[in-house]
């Protein structure tokens, strides 16, 4: 298997290439690096590019003879998509457009594609199962429906096929330790609160202790980025034995509240640190929590991480060896 791994360098994708490697598969990473980390990539190619440099999208998958494309390069903060739409339908409809066309030029017809628990919008109920209604609240979940939308299109008409993996709270790192998360600014609650453990911020800001959950705050599906890593293995693997398209829940089906993460990051590290509850961030549904039965039956995917404490170690190994990040 020729892999061709888009946005190979941010937090999803660094951890998927290692592990594509890791099982054997040829891997070239693609990335422009505006947001992700030449350091992160762990495969023996990579190639600085954009995906809307046809021209070099050709070349590369001519060149190494790319059978499958796993799709992560596009922007993911909810709060910018609803203050830079503009960026957001460009990067992420458009990008994913053009990739899609030289796709289908070079005749490459299988694609992995990263999609969002926000494509389904504040639920009518959890756990969340792939038919729950689709109604995003933020350009950001949007954008990603919008795409999805379009394979399936492109799958009827074109015989392109795609996996969508709906991803819930990614977090963690590698046990090895030389990748993880490094975003910026970070948005994501557990490494900000790592952040804080380790006194680069003085506390951290709880956004809303109203919702209607047990203590108040908003309860989220934590998954361990190396078993989101895997799915997209065991996605590509199954469409090169004849899965059809389809589109997948991923989380592991257990809910944890701001408090409980922030208890449990304080468990891990030995580590008190300040909280002040602020108002709610907007948009913020109160409860997302996966359904995951579909990919579990149909592509034998398991967590392996499932005790949110062993989750958090490994990113505070990554975050207190590399307080900077990459940027060390
Ligand atoms: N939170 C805080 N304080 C912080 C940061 C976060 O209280 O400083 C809270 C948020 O309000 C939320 C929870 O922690 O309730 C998790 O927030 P994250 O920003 O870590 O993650 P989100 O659930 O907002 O976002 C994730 C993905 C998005 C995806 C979204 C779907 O990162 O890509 O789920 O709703 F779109």
């Amino acid at each position: 298997m020729n892999v061709l791994v888009t946005g190979g360098a941010g937090y999803i994708g660094s951890h998927t290439v290692k592990m594509l490697k890791e099982t054997g598969k040829n891997v070239i990473a693609y990335d422009n690096l505006t947001k992700g980390h030449r350091e992160a990539v762990k495969c023996d190619v990579f190639v600085k590019g954009d995906i809307f440099d046809d021209e070099l999208l050709i070349n590369t998958i001519k060149k190494y003879n790319i059978d499958s494309v796993v799709h992560f390069a596009a922007y993911s903060l909810v709060g910018e998509s609803m203050e830079k739409p503009c960026l957001y339908y460009h990067n992420n409809v458009q990008g994913t457009l053009n990739l899609l066309d030289v796709m289908l030029r070079c005749n490459v017809k299988k694609l992995v594609f990263s999609s969002t628990a926000a494509v389904y919008g504040e639920p009518e109920a959890v756990p969340i199962t792939e038919d729950f209604m689709k109604n995003p609240t933020n350009v950001y979940g949007r954008t990603k429906l919008i795409m999805e939308n379009v394979m399936k299109d492109y799958s009827n008409a074109y015989g392109l096929k795609y996996t969508a993996l709906r991803y819930f709270n990614a977090c963690g790192a590698d046990e090895e330790g030389n990748i993880g998360e490094d975003h910026s600014p970070e948005t994501h609650l557990i490494p900000i609160v790592l952040q804080a453990c380790l006194g680069i911020r003085e506390g951290i800001k709880i956004f809303g202790d109203d919702y209607p959950t047990e203590d108040g705050t908003c309860i989220r599906d934590y998954i361990h980025v190396n078993d989101l890593a895997r799915a997209h293995i065991l996605a590509l693997e199954g469409m090169h034995e004849g899965h059809a398209s389809n589109a997948y829940n991923l989380g592991v089906g257990n809910g944890f509240s701001v408090k409980e993460i922030v208890k449990a990051a304080e468990k891990v590290t030995g580590i008190t640190i300040n909280k002040e509850t602020v108002q709610r961030r907007s948009g913020d549904p109160a409860i997302l929590i996966a359904s995951s039965d579909k990919i579990r039956g149909s592509l034998g995917w398991e967590p392996k991480y499932v005790d949110i404490k062993a989750i958090i170690s490994t990113a505070w190994n990554w975050h207190k060896n590399h307080p900077n990040g990459f940027g060390e």
